[in-house]
């Protein structure tokens, strides 16, 4: 009630500041001329919550004489681009948590070996159609172009786009224009332009989990177009990406920050907790316990905690600590980075399967967890990885590896009889090996 009231006053007092003393005449012209020139896109927005409440073109596209973006178009002073802070004159909230979220720092990849390895291994376009349409461009100004937006940035619907005006991100990222809906939002879809792929394949995971195969069966009781939409009242058949990471549960309100119930960086080649952790870890368990008990809820945690523990302590840290090895001697024949096999080995060993088998264990999708995930990890540790690193004949990684398969109990098994191996995981003695995976975190 009380936002209602507010999204009224502030949609007032922008009419009153915007149009001064003809309010209705600049906002009717947009609308007769453009219902001829672009049918469908007026459509979409006479249909949507946009229409119905009047909001109109020029409460998304006015703009001031000194916007850097702004342009004379038939007599009024308008933008293309609508950014967050255009939208956060009526939905403030919103706005600054998309601010404050992960999302916003898409944008600021440039320093990053990614960006270096697009830039120079394939070449700049692909930046642009690839990176930066996932990313965010930098939006750039040109002021011969007719709506002053450079060729080069636009279109550009990333999830951390850097506007001219100062503000970050898009909220058409995932509200597709010109209808918004809600329900639109609300599906696995409005996420998976992005969220899929080698390297964070949440889309696929998702489809292959028990929530997706739910969510499909049921989309009629979903009850997606509702206003309200909070877990276990709303709905209560499946979870979609949206409920997990950001829509009210019974105990908790809609979020714009996609962060804030996230306990572990499963991006990064070695996982850590984030900063406060457990009580991101709660409010996502509450989500959980609105359709499960938390016992079962617990179990999950235990188990995924392990696995990700498992990826780091047996693989990432020795993996990365042969890395430091290399690159502290200068071993690399090649001096470009990712000129050398071993470094792309390595790149992908916890850029692409060693994140798809953490993913794969924290949203409950067993083929991306094993298969896709850490069948990979190990295959390429012991047969691609360390051959590579042997390669060097240097004293300092022989030594490092020697001691790792001789003396690491989860690394002593090439040398020895099949048979054996399979006695120790009958008899549990292996699984005694990796009871250092396991704790209770709650
Ligand atoms: C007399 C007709 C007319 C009126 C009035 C009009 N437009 Fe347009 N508008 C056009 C045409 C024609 C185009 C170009 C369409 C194209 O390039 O296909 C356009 C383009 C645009 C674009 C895209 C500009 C770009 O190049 O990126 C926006 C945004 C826009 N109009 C918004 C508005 C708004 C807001 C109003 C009211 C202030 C308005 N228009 C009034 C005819 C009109
Ligand atoms: C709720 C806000 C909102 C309203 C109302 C709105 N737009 Fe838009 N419009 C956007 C957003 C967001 C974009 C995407 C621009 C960007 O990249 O930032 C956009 C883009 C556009 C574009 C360029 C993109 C394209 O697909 O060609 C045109 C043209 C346009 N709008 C015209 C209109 C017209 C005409 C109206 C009124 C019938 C209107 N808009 C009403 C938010 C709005
Ligand atoms: C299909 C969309 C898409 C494309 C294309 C894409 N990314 Fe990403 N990128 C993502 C998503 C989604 C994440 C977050 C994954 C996660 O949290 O699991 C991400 C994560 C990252 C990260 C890690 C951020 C961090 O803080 O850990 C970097 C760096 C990055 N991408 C850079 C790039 C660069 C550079 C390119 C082009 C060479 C690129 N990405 C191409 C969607 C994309
Ligand atoms: C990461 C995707 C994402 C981005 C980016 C995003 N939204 Fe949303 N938004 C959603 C989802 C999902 C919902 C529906 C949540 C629900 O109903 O449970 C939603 C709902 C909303 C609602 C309806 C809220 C309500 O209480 O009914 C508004 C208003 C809104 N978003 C505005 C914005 C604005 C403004 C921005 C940009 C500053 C933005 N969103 C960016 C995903 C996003
Ligand atoms: C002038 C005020 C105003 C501006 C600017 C504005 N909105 Fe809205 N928006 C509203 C009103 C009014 C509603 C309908 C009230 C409600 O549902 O709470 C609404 C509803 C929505 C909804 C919910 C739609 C649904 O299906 O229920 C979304 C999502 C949304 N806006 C996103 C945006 C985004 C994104 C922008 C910027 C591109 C934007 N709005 C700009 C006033 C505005
Ligand atoms: C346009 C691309 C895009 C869309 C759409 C998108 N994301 Fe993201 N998302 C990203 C990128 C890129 C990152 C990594 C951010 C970075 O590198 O700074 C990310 C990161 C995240 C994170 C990690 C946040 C953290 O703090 O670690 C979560 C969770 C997330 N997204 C959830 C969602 C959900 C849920 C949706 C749909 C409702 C969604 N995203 C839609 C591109 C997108
Ligand atoms: C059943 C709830 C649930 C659903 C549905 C779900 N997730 Fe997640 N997601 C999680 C949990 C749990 C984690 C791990 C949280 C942690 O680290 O504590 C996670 C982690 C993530 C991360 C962070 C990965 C990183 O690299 O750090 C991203 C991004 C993400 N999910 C996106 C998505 C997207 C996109 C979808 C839909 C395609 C989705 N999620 C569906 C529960 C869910
Ligand atoms: C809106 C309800 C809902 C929410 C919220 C929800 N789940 Fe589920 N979950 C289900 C349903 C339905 C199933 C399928 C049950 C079955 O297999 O009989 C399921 C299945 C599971 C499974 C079993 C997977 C398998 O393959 O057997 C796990 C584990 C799980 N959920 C964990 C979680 C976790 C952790 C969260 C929170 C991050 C969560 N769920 C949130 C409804 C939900």
């Amino acid at each position: 009630m009380l936002k209602r009231l507010f999204i009224a006053v502030a949609f007032l007092y922008f009419t009153v500041s915007v149009y001064g003393q003809k309010p209705q005449t600049q906002a009717g012209k947009c609308l007769t001329c453009h219902k001829e020139v672009s049918r469908g896109l007026y459509n979409q927005w006479y249909n949507s919550a946009h229409g119905r409440h009047n909001v109109v073109c020029l409460d998304c596209h006015g703009a001031a004489k000194g916007d850097k973006d702004a342009f004379t178009h038939y007599e009024a002073q308008i933008a293309t681009l609508v950014t967050p802070k255009d939208c956060s004159r009526c939905h403030p909230k919103e706005s600054q948590e998309v601010e404050n979220s992960y999302h916003a720092t898409a944008g600021l990849i440039l320093d990053s070996n990614d960006a270096y390895m697009a830039h120079v291994a394939a070449g700049q376009p692909v930046a642009i159609t690839g990176c930066e349409s996932c990313h965010g461009a930098l939006v750039k100004i040109d002021d011969k172009s007719p709506n002053k937006l450079s060729k080069e940035s636009w279109p550009n619907s990333g999830i951390g786009r850097v506007n001219p005006d100062g503000s970050k991100g898009a909220c058409n990222a995932c509200h597709t224009r010109h209808s918004f809906a809600v329900s639109q939002a609300r599906q696995p879809e409005a996420c998976s332009k992005c969220h899929l792929g080698p390297d964070h394949p949440q889309k696929e995971i998702y489809e292959e989990s028990k929530h997706g195969n739910t969510y499909y069966t049921h989309i009629d009781q979903m009850n997606l177009k509702a206003d309200r939409w909070v877990a276990g009242q709303d709905y209560y058949e499946a979870p979609t990406c949206a409920t997990c990471h950001m829509s009210a549960a019974l105990k908790q309100p809609l979020t714009h920050d996609v962060g804030q119930r996230i306990s572990w960086t499963l991006r990064p080649a070695v996982s850590v907790y984030k900063e406060d952790w457990q009580k991101k870890r709660d409010r996502m368990q509450d989500v959980c316990t609105t359709c499960h008990g938390s016992a079962f809820v617990d179990g999950h945690y235990y188990q995924f905690d392990a696995t990700v523990r498992l990826y780091n302590k047996k693989f990432a840290e020795p993996a990365g600590a042969i890395m430091k090895i290399v690159a502290d001697k200068k071993l690399l024949k090649n001096t470009a980075s990712y000129s050398n096999d071993i470094e792309w080995t390595y790149w992908e060993l916890w850029h692409h399967e060693g994140r798809r088998g953490r993913h794969g264990a924290s949203m409950m999708g067993p083929d991306y967890t094993w298969w896709h995930g850490m069948y990979e990890v190990a295959q390429h540790f012991y047969f691609k990885f360390l051959p590579q690193a042997r390669e060097f004949n240097d004293p300092d990684v022989n030594k490092y590896i020697d001691n790792l398969l001789a003396n690491d109990p989860m690394h002593q098994w090439l040398n020895r009889p099949t048979e054996e191996l399979k006695k120790d995981i009958k008899s549990g003695k292996m699984q005694k090996i990796f009871k250092d995976m396991y704790s209770e975190t709650r």
